[in-house]
């Protein structure tokens, strides 16, 4: 049985690979990375997972294995500023090579659309494909709805696939802009208040 827990970096290795494996064919993840490449997936969310993902984040976990992820942060820690981009480009990215230019136009315009309104922003929520549309995205989102109620504040996120439009419009949110980000159909969603 799948049960939701606090991440914890004891499971760095574990939840990396879960990563890697539920975000690999996103459309964003190919067209910056190139198909195929579970390595640079993986390394990108190496360097998530320990400098940019500092809010609440949460394993599902079925007997000892990882088999999602989800993180959300609130602002203005919840995305960097699209000035620093390259410093930390420079620094931390420089194994993703050719993707590098990439990664930082994507982040940058995610970064320039940021609600200025308080929020509490979702990303990355990840389930490994075999345990895919059988309630694990909705256990790893309670935690977060639920935030969002405590504490009456605003949900935001990014996207890039249709289907999982219909995933979120499920907790309440609705697309406030959508648009290509290199070249890349991305939504980008809202939750009001409760
Ligand atoms: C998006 C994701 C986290 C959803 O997780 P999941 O475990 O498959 O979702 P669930 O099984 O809990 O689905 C919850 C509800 O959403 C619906 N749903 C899930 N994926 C859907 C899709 N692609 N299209 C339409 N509805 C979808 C389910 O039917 C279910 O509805 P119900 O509860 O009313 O029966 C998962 O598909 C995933 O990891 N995708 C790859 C990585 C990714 O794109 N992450 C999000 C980046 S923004």
């Amino acid at each position: 049985m799948v049960a939701v827990e606090p991440y914890s970096p004891k499971r760095l290795d574990a939840t990396l690979e879960a990563l890697a494996a539920a975000f690999v064919t996103n459309p964003l993840h190919l067209a910056a990375f190139g198909p195929e490449r579970l390595d640079r997936t993986r390394f990108f969310f190496r360097v998530g997972l320990r400098h940019m993902f500092t809010g609440s984040a949460f394993v599902a976990v079925d007997g000892g294995e990882v088999v999602g992820y989800m993180h959300f942060n609130t602002a203005p820690q919840c995305l960097p500023p699209p000035e620093a981009l390259p410093a930390f480009a420079a620094a931390e990215l420089r194994p993703l090579e050719d993707a590098v230019p990439r990664v930082i136009e994507w982040f940058a315009r995610w970064a320039r659309l940021d609600p200025e309104e308080p929020h509490a922003h979702l990303g990355p929520i990840g389930v490994v494909p075999g345990y895919q549309r059988q309630g694990v995205g909705r256990a790893l989102m309670k935690p977060y709805v639920e935030h969002l109620d405590g504490e009456k504040i605003e949900g935001y996120l990014e996207t890039d696939r249709a289907g999982n439009v219909d995933f979120y419009k499920k907790f309440g949110f609705s697309v406030v802009r959508d648009e290509n980000v290199i070249g890349v159909p991305t939504w980008y969603m809202r939750r009001p208040p409760r």
